[in-house]
């Protein structure tokens, strides 16, 4: 539990930023990254707790995506449960990119690209004409297969959003990239090279700057798109104990094609096939007992 700190003490983070930026109730999140980093001999993670279980954050109703005439997704019905992580797994083209994309609203930026039905986080409803999707991808970050930093020093990398977000000071936007980068385990390696250019990092360092990117307007969401599948093992692992740190935080949707990370990673896992979802459960159960004989098939490397 962290210690009742007075406002003046209080770490920066882009949850304080915007709770002063707009008066709107918010809690600060502890003080900044913890060095507990979870170390589980199990190859499952702990199954979710059941006030975690009922608590959802994103779902998913008789959501339907097309690309012009090509139904990519039939009749989704999925809830994400709110502080953990969830696998999309599933053969190539079975829509889990397409999936992801929509819950940001990524998808439109493709002309072709549509979507029906019910998609909401929390009360938002994300397909309403009417969102607000810049403060959606606030609420929503994305990180993608391959690190895309941008053209620009580390500092620059992780203050970008907040700049853009929130009004803070020269000093403010200091502490806040500092939290960010401690969050995402990289501050070590970078806090004496912050204004070198990002692309100097290695394919894992720039991923974690990513992340750090991404969380340092204060998301609810992370969306990650097959986020190690450019990494050697060693960085493999330091993005996966990141992504379980994070998830006491925040609600995590990975894409992956790696079964051991899917049953490592999350906690829940949905299996898709051919733009229809098969089956949703725990990991645990998914893996070791699916109910679909489909999902089975995939798992045990008979398809895909
Ligand atoms: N921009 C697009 N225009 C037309 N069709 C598309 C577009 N993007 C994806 N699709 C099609 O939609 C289907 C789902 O694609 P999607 O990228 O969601 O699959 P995926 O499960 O992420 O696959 P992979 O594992 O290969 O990344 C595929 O048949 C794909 O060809
Ligand atoms: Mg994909």
């Amino acid at each position: 539990m962290s210690k009742d700190l007075g406002d003046s003490e209080k770490p920066l983070t882009p949850h304080t930023v915007s709770a002063r930026d707009s008066g709107r109730a918010q809690v600060a999140h502890g003080n900044g990254h913890s060095a507990v980093i979870r170390q589980s001999a199990d190859v499952f993670r702990e199954p979710l707790k059941a006030e975690q279980q009922a608590s959802t954050a994103i779902r998913m109703s008789k959501l339907n995506a097309w690309y012009g005439d090509f139904q990519a997704l039939k009749n989704i019905e999925l809830c994400i449960p709110e502080k953990s992580v969830t696998a999309f797994i599933g053969p190539s083209g079975c829509g889990k990119t397409t999936l992801l994309r929509w819950i940001n609203r990524m998808n439109d930026t493709v002309p072709e690209a549509r979507a029906g039905g019910e998609l909401k986080i929390h009360d938002l409803d994300v397909l309403a004409p009417r969102t607000d999707v810049v403060e959606l991808r606030r609420r929503v970050g994305m990180v993608f297969q391959k690190p895309n930093p941008f053209p620009k020093s580390i500092f620059e990398n992780v203050a970008f959003g907040p700049r853009l977000h929130y009004r803070a000071s020269r000093s403010e936007l200091a502490d806040l990239v500092e939290w960010a980068l401690r969050k995402s385990a990289l501050w070590d390696e970078v806090k004496d090279r912050l204004k070198q250019s990002a692309l100097g990092l290695s394919g894992g360092q720039q991923q974690r700057l990513c992340i750090a990117r991404a969380i340092a307007v204060g998301p609810e969401v992370l969306l990650m798109d097959e986020p190690c599948s450019a990494l050697d093992p060693r960085s493999t692992l330091a993005v996966e104990e990141l992504i379980s740190e994070l998830s006491n935080e925040y609600t995590i949707v990975i894409v992956t094609h790696n079964m051991q990370q899917a049953a490592r990673a999350s906690s829940t896992t949905a299996y898709l096939f051919e733009g229809e979802l098969i089956e949703t459960g725990p990991t645990h159960q998914v893996f070791t007992k699916p109910s679909n004989p489909e999902t089975e098939k995939y798992i045990t490397g008979r398809l895909g």
